[in-house]
Formats: structure tokens, sequence, C-alpha cells
């Protein structure tokens, strides 16, 4: 858990290498005696996850090396320890949480729906974000979880892997190509008659272009084909529905332009972008789209009653949060996400895997949930 500042600027809390912790295991006995334990560097010192809630035999040694310091248990002192005490159980709450998947079913009223794909099923995997914080049976579950609803077309629309190495310090242990090659091996076994369509986010493109190829190469053999700005038409009963694909909207590579060239208008247009945040540029180029599938979002992870998500990657503030959205004639369905990052919580926002139930008629209620 974080240190709080009182105990980080204790004289006594000083690493061996004199790094003063970020992070620490406080422990308090019966004495009121509060023991530390922290690492020798700075950095985190539990194996993520699954050790996550006990000690791991690694942290022998680092209890071994506990200090035992004697602070006087003010009443703010107290206090402060009291709120801590409440924030490790809301997180552990929260971790638990974020260890809970569930099917997502929704059915999306699409006007311009050829009457040939009416009932289309669309199931929808996104943000898996493969890495340390992500356990491969979650995937296996999500990939379950669809296969078991037998959709006609399967979409996977980014962030197969959490590897920040752009912006952030190697998180939790880092991402290592075994979480890619577990991540791809469970997606093979999604099958749908339509086919299997894929479109990256921006972790994905974060993670380097060494990886990068990576993923682009485990998702080809895993039999998912990607949309890198580009279109395919689904045929049915010799009527046509086109499936575009763009790269993530935060890269330079992202163009729509070129994703929906050489398409109609008056094509009914379903698009794939990691990115809700994709309407923007939807809104200035004028083109007509009828359903955008996203993730991106995680649904906020921590979602507050009466506040919303504490945090949101979008200029458009909690608009994009999750579930349906309407703007005008063009719907956008943002799913929650399988998987995580930074941060292994969910609070009042379970992880999710979508089936869309496409029909043909004018277009509902909004849903915002
Ligand atoms: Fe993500």
């Amino acid at each position: 858990m974080p240190l709080f500042p009182a105990l980080r600027h204790h004289p006594d809390v000083i690493g061996p290498s004199g790094i003063r912790p970020t992070f620490c295991l406080i422990l308090i006995d019966t004495q009121q005696c509060v023991h530390l334990s922290y690492p020798a560097e700075n950095h985190f010192p539990l194996r993520p996850y699954k050790t996550f809630l006990r000690i791991h035999p690694m942290h022998s040694a680092v209890m071994a090396g506990m200090k035992k310091t004697k602070i006087h248990m003010t009443r703010r002192t107290f206090l402060r320890l009291g709120i801590l005490g409440g924030l490790g159980l809301v997180g552990g709450k929260g971790f638990i949480n974020s260890r809970r998947l569930e099917l997502a079913r929704l059915r999306v009223n699409v006007p311009r729906l050829p009457a040939a794909f009416d009932g289309l099923k669309v199931g929808q995997v996104t943000d898996i974000h493969a890495g340390p914080l992500v356990p491969s049976e979650l995937i296996h579950e999500g990939v379950d979880l669809i296969a078991q609803a037998n959709p006609d077309l399967i979409v996977l629309t980014g962030d197969f892997v959490s590897g920040a190495t752009r912006f952030l310090w190697t998180t939790y242990g880092g991402f290592k190509p075994r979480h890619l090659k577990e991540c791809t091996k469970a997606l093979s076994a999604l099958k749908a008659p339509l086919g299997v369509y894929g479109v990256l986010g921006n972790h994905d493109f974060w993670s380097g272009p060494k990886v990068l190829k990576q993923i682009v190469y485990g998702l080809e053999q895993a039999g998912v084909r990607l949309l890198r700005n580009e279109t395919v038409p689904l045929e049915k009963d010799g009527q046509r529905l086109r499936l575009v694909g763009v790269d993530d909207y935060w890269e330079g590579s992202y163009s729509l332009d070129r994703a929906l060239r050489g398409t109609r208008k008056t094509t009914c247009r379903v698009l794939l972008s990691h990115n809700p945040d994709v309407n923007e540029d939807i809104e200035l180029i004028k083109e007509p789209i009828d359903l955008v599938i996203s993730g991106h979002t995680h649904g906020g992870q921590v979602v507050l009653p009466l506040i919303g998500a504490l945090y949101l990657p979008s200029p458009f503030g909690q608009k994009y949060r999750s579930g349906l959205v309407r703007d005008g004639s063009r719907q956008t369905y943002v799913s929650r996400g399988l998987g995580l990052f930074f941060v292994p919580v969910r609070i009042n926002c379970p992880a999710d895997v979508s089936l869309l139930t496409l029909r043909r008629g004018p277009i509902e209620a909004t849903t915002f949930s």
C-alpha cells in the first residue's frame, strides 16, 4: 500500500540505498508499535495479483529486514491509520471485483441495417491488457463467454497487451512475451461464421514497434483479421454491410479517411475504433457511420455514486464512459473491457465482454450505464 507522508518522512524510514520508499507493508502490534517492511530499492516488492493478498515466500527476506519503530499514536496518526485501513478494505474489494467478468447483452436498433442482417449477433472483447495484472484464466473466461453466446461476428477492439513502456515504468513486473502468447492462444478459440476482426489500441502501439509486430503476427496466427484503416464487406443473402476498422485514434497512423475510401455513404457502416473519441473526427468529416464499437475507457474502473468515474481518458468527460451513446443517427457502444491497467481495482464497474444484437429499426432511448 502507498506509504503515507507522516511515516514516509519518519527518520527511520529510509531504505538501505538511502531512498525513501513509496510502498510498504504496515503491521501494527498490540504494543502500538508500527512495523514497516519495505524494499531495498524503490520499487513495489510484491509480486502482482495472485500473490497480492498473501505474503509470498520471496518476501521473507524483506520481512527479516523489517524495522521496528515506536511511533507515538496521536489522534491524527490513529485517524490516518483508520483511513488507510478503510482504503485498504475498499482496495481489496476492488481487487476481487476486477476478477469478476460478466457478459453484457445489449439490443441495438440500427435504422439502416440491411434486412438480411436483422438479428446479427456481434460478440466483442476489448482491452484485454494481457500482462502481469490480468491472469490468463480471465482471458479464457471471456473467450468462453463469447463462444457460448454463438455470435455471428466477433470483434476485438484493441489494447491486447499492457506494455506501456513508452510512457510508464515497467508496471508491476512488466510485460513479458509469454503474456501475449497466452492471450493470442486464448483468442485462437474464437470462431464465428462472418469472421473474427480486430483493431489496435493505444497500448498496443505504446508497447513499441517490436512488440507491436509480435501482436500483429500473434493475432494473424490466431485467425484474427486486423483492420488497419481499411474496410471489409460482410455479405448475407446478397445484401451488404461495411465493417470498417481504424488504428488507434491517438496514433499518427490513424486514418478514417483512408478506411472509408471506396465505400458508399448509402451502405450501412459499422466502425471498429478502440477509442470512442473517434466521434470527434466523424463529426468533422461528416461521414455517415451507423454504429461505432469501442472500448478504451474501461468504464472508468473506479466509479463513485453521484460523481461518476474518477478518471476517464477522454475530452468528452463521462459521455463515452460505457454503454450505448447516441449522437444523432449514430450510436456508439463502449465496453468496460475485460482487463485493466495501472491499478488492479474495479469499483462499481465490472469487467465485461459484450454481445450486441443488431435489429433493423428506429433508434431507441439511449442507455448510459
Ligand atoms: Fe485499455
